[in-house]
C-alpha cells in the first residue's frame, strides 16, 4: 500500500504516559511510551493484552475483550480500578483519566467515570474528540465465520471512529426497540405506544443504516485508490438487510416511512416471536476477498487475518485523511500468521500512516524488523520494563 499522491500526513495523537492502579494484573504501573511502533513481548500470562485493554478503554465502551469492569479490576481489589493517559497530539497535550476507583459510576459514560483535563465527561464519546483507538485481537479471528452481531459491531467501530453520533444513534435505537419488545412480549394493545416506538425506531434505524452505508462507500473508494497486489488484501464489503438495500435509492424519510409501516404490519408476526425480527440490528456485513473473490468466510485462517488487517489499515487511513489525525492501533498476536515480508510491509504501513501502535508476541524475533524503530518493553508479570 502506498499513500495516494498529494496526501498530508495525518499528525501523530499518541499516548505518551500511562499509569494503571489495580487494573487486571497490574497492581501499579507507570510507564512512559513513545510514539510510533510499541512492541510489547513476555510469556503467555504476563499481561501484555491487559495492557493493551487498558488503552481500548480510550474509546466508548468496554474495551477490546467486552468486559464487565468488576473483572477487570484486580483481583481480590473492592476498591475499582484506575486508568490515567497523557496524549499529546495536534492538539497539544490531553489527559484523559478513567475507571471505577473513588466516584459513583455514571450511566451516560456506560458504567465507568470519565475526565478529561481535569473535567468529568457527561458521556463516553467525548473521548473522540481527542483520541480514537481501534483493535484486531486474537479472539477477532473468528469475525467472519462467528455470529453476524460480531460483524455488526465491528463495523460499528470504524464507524464510530469516523462519525461520533453514531453510538448515541445506536443507544436510541436499542432503548426504542427493548421497550417495542417489552410491549410485544406483555401482549399490549396500546397502539399509540406501538406507534410511538416505531417512529423513533425508524428514525434511528435509518439514521444507523445511512452511517454504516456511507462507511462501506468510503471504504470501497478508498480501496479504489489503493494500488493493486500490495501486501494486504483488500476487502469488498457490503450491508445486507430490511432497509440496507433502500439506502442510498431513497431519500431518508421516504426509507424511514417504508421501515415504520414493516414494523406496523408485523407486529402479529414479531408479537409471536416475542421480539422485533427486522431492522438494522439483524443487518449482515458481507465481506469477500477482492483479489481472490471469495467470500471471507471461506478463506484460509491467514487470509482472513490478512483481510481483517488490511481494512483496519484502510480505515486508518480513512480516519487519519478525514480527521488529519491518525488513529492509535493494538494489534494483539498480530505477527503470528504472518511470513517475515508480511511483518515488514505491516511495520512500514503504521509508519506511513503515522500511528502510534502497540503489537504484542512472546518473541521479541517476530519484531527484529522494527529495530531500531521501535520502543520494546518487556512485560513479565504485571511489571514492564523499556529494553530501548
Ligand atoms: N482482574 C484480574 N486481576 C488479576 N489478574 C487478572 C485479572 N484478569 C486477568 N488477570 C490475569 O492477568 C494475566 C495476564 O493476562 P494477559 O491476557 O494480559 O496475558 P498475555 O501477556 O496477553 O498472555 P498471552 O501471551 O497468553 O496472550 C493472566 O494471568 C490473567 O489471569
Ligand atoms: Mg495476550
Amino acid at each position: 500500500m502506498e499513500q495516494a499522491s498529494g496526501e498530508q500526513t495525518p499528525a501523530q495523537v499518541h499516548v505518551t504516559r500511562l499509569s494503571l492502579t489495580d487494573f487486571r494484573n497490574y497492581h501499579a504501573l507507570g510507564l512512559d511510551l513513545a510514539p510510533g511502533a510499541v512492541v510489547l513481548t513476555g510469556e503467555n500470562g504476563a499481561g501484555k493484552t491487559n495492557l493493551l485493554e487498558a488503552i481500548s478503554f480510550l474509546s466508548p465502551g468496554r474495551g477490546l475483550r467486552r468486559a464487565r469492569f468488576d473483572d477487570v479490576a484486580r483481583e481480590g481489589v473492592e476498591t475499582g480500578f484506575a486508568i490515567h493517559t497523557k496524549l499529546a497530539g495536534p492538539f497539544g497535550e490531553c489527559q484523559i483519566g478513567t475507571g471505577t476507583a473513588g466516584l459513583q459510576p455514571a450511566a451516560e459514560t456506560g458504567g465507568r467515570r470519565l475526565r478529561i483535563n481535569g473535567e468529568t465527561a457527561r458521556t463516553a464519546d467525548a473521548m473522540l474528540e481527542w483520541v480514537r483507538v481501534l483493535w484486531l485481537t486474537p479472539a477477532m479471528d473468528a469475525l467472519f465465520t462467528g455470529p453476524g452481531g460480531d460483524r455488526r459491531r465491528f463495523l460499528d467501530r470504524l464507524v464510530l471512529a469516523i462519525d461520533p453520533a453514531h453510538g448515541r444513534r445506536a443507544l436510541d435505537y436499542e432503548k426504542a426497540m427493548r421497550a417495542r419488545n417489552r410491549l410485544l412480549a406483555e401482549d399490549s394493545r396500546d397502539g399509540g405506544w406501538f406507534d410511538a416506538i416505531e417512529t423513533q425506531m425508524a428514525e434511528t434505524g435509518v439514521a444507523i443504516s445511512a452511517a454504516r452505508a456511507e462507511m462501506v462507500r468510503l471504504l470501497a473508494a478508498m480501496n479504489e485508490r489503493l494500488p493493486a497486489g500490495g501486501p494486504f488484501p483488500t476487502a469488498e464489503i457490503a450491508l445486507e438487510g430490511t432497509i440496507d438495500a433502500e439506502i442510498g435509492h431513497h431519500a431518508a424519510v421516504d426509507v424511514e416511512e417504508t421501515f415504520r409501516r414493516l414494523l406496523y404490519d408485523h407486529r402479529p408476526r414479531d408479537r409471536a416471536a416475542g421480539r422485533t425480527l427486522e431492522g438494522p440490528h439483524r443487518s449482515e456485513l458481507q465481506v469477500r476477498h477482492a483479489p481472490k473473490n471469495m467470500p471471507a468466510a471461506r478463506c484460509s485462517t491467514g487470509e482472513q487475518k490478512a483481510l481483517l488487517v488490511g481494512l483496519i489499515l484502510a480505515h486508518a487511513r480513512l480516519t487519519g485523511e478525514l480527521s488529519g489525525s491518525a488513529p492509535i492501533l493494538l494489534l494483539d498476536e498480530i505477527s503470528a500468521h504472518f511470513d517475515p515480508d508480511r511483518r515488514a510491509a505491516l511495520f512500514s504501513i503504521l509508519e506511513e500512516l503515522n500511528c502510534q501502535a502497540f503489537m504484542t508476541g512472546t518473541e521479541a524475533s517476530l519484531f527484529s524488523a522494527l529495530d531500531g524503530r521501535a520502543q520494546f518493553l518487556s512485560v513479565s508479570a504485571g511489571a514492564i520494563q523499556d529494553r530501548r
